[in-house]
C-alpha cells in the first residue's frame, strides 16, 4: 500500500477553550448531567491538543468562550470554511443557538468578506466534511437535509448527503473522518452509523477506506483531525493506529476524556479555516 510519503501541510485552526465547559443538559446520548466534569482536567487536555497542533507547525486562533454557552468548546460546530468563504451554523438545539452569532461575528471581525447566515439547520463541520472536491454531509439528527443544497449552492461543490441512523453518532464527524484531503478517496468510517443506502454510497466512493470497528468508534476514534500526515485522535481508539500506519499516516493519541462527557473529542474541538 501507499507508504511513508505522506506530507503534512500547515493548517489554520480555530478553537475555543473549555473555560465554561460543563454538562448541565443532555442533547446527545453521551451527556449525563449527573456525571461530574473535572474542569481543570478538561482545560489541561484541551491545552494539550492546542499545543500539539502548534508544535506540528499549525496555527491555532482562539475564540473567546461565553459563560452561558458551555458547549462552545466544540468549535467545529460553529461554521464551515472553504476557500475563505464562511457558511455559518444554525443549531438544532436552543441550548446552542447563540453560538452561531458568536462565530459569525468572529469571522467578520477577522476580515472574512463572505459570511453567510444559513437558512437551514447545519452544525458546521460537525456534519460537513471536506474532501478535495466534495462536501460530505451528515444529516438525520442535527443538520437538516435542506442544508445540503444550501451548502452546494454556496460553496459550488458537490454535496453528498449521508444519513446517520445511530443516536450515539449524531454528527458526521463522530462516524467518519477525512484523512488526505488532497484526494477524494481517503477516509475512515464506521458503517453501522449510516443507513443502508448511505453505506452503499460510502462503499462506492471509498472502496479503500479504513473501516472502524465498534470499540474504536465508541472511543470517538473517528473524531480525528489529519494534516495530511499526522492523525490526531483519542488514544483509546487503539484499533485504528495500525491501519493508519499501514497507509503511511502517523497517529497521535490524545486523552480528551473530560470533553467526551459532552459528546465530543479532537475534531469537535477543531474548526479548520481553509483559505482561498
Ligand atoms: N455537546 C455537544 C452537542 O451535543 C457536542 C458537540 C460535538 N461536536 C461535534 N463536532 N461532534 O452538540
Amino acid at each position: 500500500m501507499r507508504t511513508s510519503q505522506r506530507r503534512a501541510t500547515p493548517r489554520d485552526y480555530l478553537m475555543c477553550p473549555p473555560t465554561h465547559f460543563r454538562v448541565t443538559y443532555s442533547i446527545n446520548p453521551w451527556m449525563d448531567p449527573d456525571k461530574p466534569v473535572d474542569l481543570r482536567l478538561a482545560l489541561a487536555q484541551w491545552e494539550d491538543l492546542r499545543d500539539r497542533y502548534r508544535s506540528l507547525g499549525h496555527t491555532v486562533q482562539e475564540l473567546t468562550p461565553h459563560p452561558e454557552l458551555p458547549d462552545m468548546v466544540f468549535a467545529a460546530n460553529g461554521a464551515t470554511v472553504i476557500d475563505g468563504r464562511v457558511l455559518g451554523a444554525r443549531f438544532a438545539h436552543s441550548e446552542r443557538t447563540a453560538e452561531a452569532a458568536v462565530h459569525r461575528a468572529w469571522f467578520r471581525e477577522h476580515g472574512y468578506p463572505e459570511v453567510r447566515e444559513p437558512d437551514h439547520i447545519n452544525e458546521g463541520e460537525g456534519d460537513f466534511a471536506v474532501t478535495a472536491s466534495w462536501l460530505l454531509a451528515g444529516r438525520g439528527f442535527r443538520s437538516s437535509p435542506l442544508s445540503n443544497p444550501e451548502a452546494q449552492e454556496y460553496f459550488g461543490r458537490p454535496v453528498i448527503g449521508l444519513d446517520l441512523v445511530d443516536p450515539r453518532y449524531y454528527h458526521l464527524d463522530t462516524a467518519l473522518s477525512v484523512l488526505d484531503d488532497t484526494t477524494d478517496s481517503d477516509v475512515m468510517y464506521y458503517p453501522p452509523a449510516f443507513s443502508p443506502g448511505s453505506r452503499a454510497v460510502l462503499a462506492r466512493l471509498f472502496p479503500d477506506a479504513i473501516i472502524a470497528e465498534e470499540p474504536d468508534a465508541a472511543a470517538f476514534g473517528l473524531n480525528a483531525v489529519c494534516d495530511g500526515r499526522h492523525v490526531l485522535l483519542p488514544q483509546a481508539a487503539l484499533g485504528l493506529f495500525e491501519p493508519l500506519r499501514e497507509r503511511g499516516y502517523e497517529p497521535i493519541g490524545l486523552d480528551l476524556s473530560e470533553l467526551l462527557k459532552g459528546g465530543g473529542s479532537v475534531k469537535c474541538c477543531t474548526l479548520e479555516l481553509r483559505s482561498a
